[in-house]
């Protein structure tokens, strides 16, 4: 049986999963995503060329790998045309390559336009700090089985009526927030004057990997988000509205329990939030100004400033148990090369007692102390070293630390952006 991988960000997204994918992806014959939508922002670095991907694989660099955006993916079908483009601006083919699940569901231009009123105007100060992408709103009218799915585009009466059913559900909404009313002909319209591309790109993705499977062809399930946004097991309600994790992969594909995936849990050597939400280590001062700046830590999708703090291992030990992490990619160590000392979060301390799990409720986690252990910094440059032998020993310490904190190997340390700035310690 032929070995799978699993790209996860075990930490609150953007750990730097996208250059991760684009390394393995040369290793991998199908790159898979399995949940999320255009919320997520992949920056990938080849030579000079920056190229910020939002919903498709980043394995679409590679010429000759299959990319798939599974059903459990939320589709916005402008975006994804935009996306398209941009990347045959860049020589990058598309065409027989690229398959959108005909299962998954559509984002359509007003589930953004409800994701800003709900945050701005009806949660107000209790804002999650959501992308505005209408993720949330797609995922509601999925479970709410008001949806449309992309294979609705292949039947246009059927999606008409489709669009007639979720567009008077939605005006009761807006009618009573005394809000303009959607114009169901409008969404439809505007829809089918697309068609004819996206139904170039709709396929049985359910056969595609299964057929993979049956020839043994290494697949890479590429995680959005991270694992403490996932909308059980993160810090809800400051969460994305699918699964990140494992399990994810499950539902958001049908690949089948009898497949082997190793996962890769990909760890930033510090921490980042955007959006609202508790984060127990969050750095302030001089200390976060530092890892900001040096870390480049601006949103790739909606440029706001990350929040910034150190390493929890804490929660770490959580994530690595709940995805089942086989090893670890560390990025970014470099970000840290200016310290004297370096804080690690190895437990939180509730009303005076240790905590003996990660606690999921926001409420338990705003009010949590982090105890943390202080380590030595290396202050020397670790940027865009290749081989572990070259690293300062304290940085090598700290990469030992977090292996016997979370009984968890480190694969890989990424030591800049570029694919070739990165140690690698064990091949897959
Ligand atoms: P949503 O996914 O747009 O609904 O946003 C929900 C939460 O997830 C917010 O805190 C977002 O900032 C966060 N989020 C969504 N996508 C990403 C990502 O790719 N990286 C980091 N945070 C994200």
């Amino acid at each position: 049986m032929s070995k799978n991988y699993a790209v996860i960000g075990l930490q609150w997204g953007d750990e730097g999963k996208g250059k991760i994918v684009d390394l393995l992806s040369e290793k991998i014959k199908i790159t898979v995503r399995y949940q999320g939508g255009h919320n997520a922002g992949h920056t990938v670095i080849i030579g000079d060329k920056k190229i910020v991907l939002h919903l498709i694989p980043s394995g679409i660099i590679h010429g000759d790998t299959k990319c798939i955006i599974g059903n459990g993916v939320v589709v916005d079908p402008y975006s994804f045309i935009k996306e398209i483009k941009e990347l045959h601006g860049f020589g990058i083919k598309t065409k027989g390559r690229l398959f959108l699940s005909k299962d998954a569901h559509m984002i359509l231009p007003f589930h953004s336009e409800f994701d800003s009123i709900i945050e701005e105007e009806i949660r107000g100060e209790q804002k999650i700090g959501t992308t505005k992408r209408g993720i949330g709103p797609s995922y509601e009218d999925k479970a709410g089985r008001r949806g449309i799915k992309l294979s609705s585009l292949y039947n246009p009466e059927y999606l008409k009526k489709e669009i007639d059913y979720l567009v008077k559900i939605k005006n009761i909404f807006l009618k009573g927030i005394n809000k303009s009313t959607l114009d169901s002909n409008k969404i439809y319209e505007d829809i089918m004057e697309i068609r004819d591309e996206l139904l170039e790109y709709i396929a049985d993705t359910f056969l595609i990997i299964q057929k993979a499977k049956e020839n043994e062809d290494t697949i890479l399930f590429e995680g959005a988000q991270g694992a403490l946004l996932d909308i059980d097991f993160g810090t809800y309600p400051y969460v994305s509205s699918s699964h990140p994790t494992v399990g994810g992969i499950y539902t958001g594909t049908g690949i089948g329990a009898d497949t082997e995936i190793d996962v890769v849990g990909i760890v930033k050597a510090y921490t980042t939030r955007v959006g609202k939400g508790p984060f127990p280590t969050e750095a302030k001062g001089e200390d976060e100004k530092i890892l900001r700046e040096r870390g480049k830590e601006y949103g790739a999708t909606t440029g706001r400033p990350r929040r910034c703090g150190w390493l929890d291992l804490f929660s770490l030990k959580y994530s690595v148990k709940l995805n089942g992490v086989k090893s670890i990619v560390l990025t970014k160590i470099d970000i840290l090369d200016s310290f004297e000392k370096i804080k690690v979060c190895i437990g939180y301390k509730y009303k005076g007692k240790m905590l003996d799990n990660f606690p999921t409720e926001s409420w338990i986690l705003d009010r949590v102390e982090p105890v943390y252990e202080e380590l030595e910094g290396w202050r020397t440059s670790t940027y865009g070293i290749t081989d572990y032998d070259d690293m300062p020993a304290n940085a090598k310490n700290y990469i030992r630390y977090i292996e016997d904190f979370l009984k968890t190997a480190v694969s890989i340390v990424s030591t800049g952006p570029d694919r070739k700035e990165t140690i690698i310690l064990k091949e897959f």
